[in-house]
């Protein structure tokens, strides 16, 4: 694939695939570059994990990194993202990971038949987040074994989520039951097409993944952040040690974080025996070697 924007590119033929290679680097794969290869992460939304492991999926696939701060690039002139990309280009960058606060920022860039750099898509405001979302089906895979028939409970606020979105689409794909629980009002009715919202406390138990979502503050309008109530999020909608206590025996629990502890998810869960979140980052940097070496096969250097 010349670029990996968006989980709807892939079917789940592609995605067992990617999850296989990014298991083959985590028990030690190593890959070979036909020449120098070349990358630039260019973070225009804060990030620490999905910067830092593409950043180490570079360094260990022996790519070379090109530092890069948007906040002291030319973009603050106002160049556009499409020149600083060409840019990039120009220099010799082979792949950019790019993350971004507009929703398919990335589909001006990809139908501009002379780019040839290859694009990552790190995020875009609240559509698509495919490395997070391979990152959590990589996950899942290594704890099940597959797919099918599995039940997953993405909770909390899914209209701004973009892994919301990602996740729900591939696991419809891949065959797992697809359930959604939070507030009303930050249900997305485009999320129907791949399950089914009900009640918190009526679904949890009977789930094998517990799916949690961070409530994204910087995209929540004025008003909402001004009615939002952390504690009675918390009671409502959090993963309390009550419920916690009522999770199937063997069932995971999954955030992407960064984690509002006490909000999300009582603090001292996070760590649960059976929570997987510092696991999701440790797998991020294998499926993140994954997708840039699908980028990289492409265009010949891998
Ligand atoms: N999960 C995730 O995307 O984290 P960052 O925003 O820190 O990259």
């Amino acid at each position: 694939q010349p670029n990996v924007v968006t989980v709807a590119d892939m079917d789940a033929a592609d995605a067992l695939n990617l999850i296989n290679e990014a298991e083959e680097y985590k028990h030690g794969k190593k890959a070979e570059l036909t020449r120098p290869a070349y990358a630039a992460n260019l973070f225009f939304e804060n990030s620490t994990r999905t910067k830092t492991s593409f950043q180490m999926a570079e360094m260990k696939l022996g790519i070379h990194v090109m530092q890069f701060e948007a906040g002291t690039s030319s973009v603050k002139k106002g160049e556009s993202l499409y020149d600083t990309v060409k840019t990039m280009e120009s220099i010799g960058v082979d792949v950019a990971v790019i993350r971004h606060p507009e929703n398919e920022y990335y589909r001006d860039l990809i139908k501009h038949p002379g780019l040839k750099i290859g694009i990552a898509n790190g995020g875009d405001g609240s559509g698509q987040h495919p490395s997070q979302c391979m990152l959590d089906m990589m996950t899942i895979h290594e704890e099940f074994g597959n797919f099918t028939g599995l039940r997953v409970l993405i909770i909390g606020d899914l209209a701004h989520s973009r892994v919301a979105h990602s996740n729900a689409m591939m696991l419809n794909r891949l065959g797992a039951e697809v359930y959604f629980a939070g507030p009303q009002e930050w249900y997305d009715d485009e999320l129907a097409q791949y399950g089914t919202f009900g009640d918190l406390d009526e679904l949890l138990p009977q789930m094998d993944v517990v799916n949690l979502l961070r409530v994204q503050n910087e995209r929540l309008s004025g008003v909402e952040n001004g009615a939002f109530d952390a504690e009675k999020y918390h009671e409502q909608y959090g993963l309390t040690h009550k419920r916690y206590s009522k999770m199937k025996r063997g069932a995971i629990i999954m955030h992407p974080a960064p984690v509002n502890r006490g909000v999300e998810i009582d603090s001292d869960l996070v760590e649960a025996p059976n929570s997987r979140i510092f696991r999701q980052m440790q797998n991020g940097v294998f499926v993140r070697m994954a997708i840039l070496s699908r980028i990289l096969r492409y265009k010949g250097i891998m």
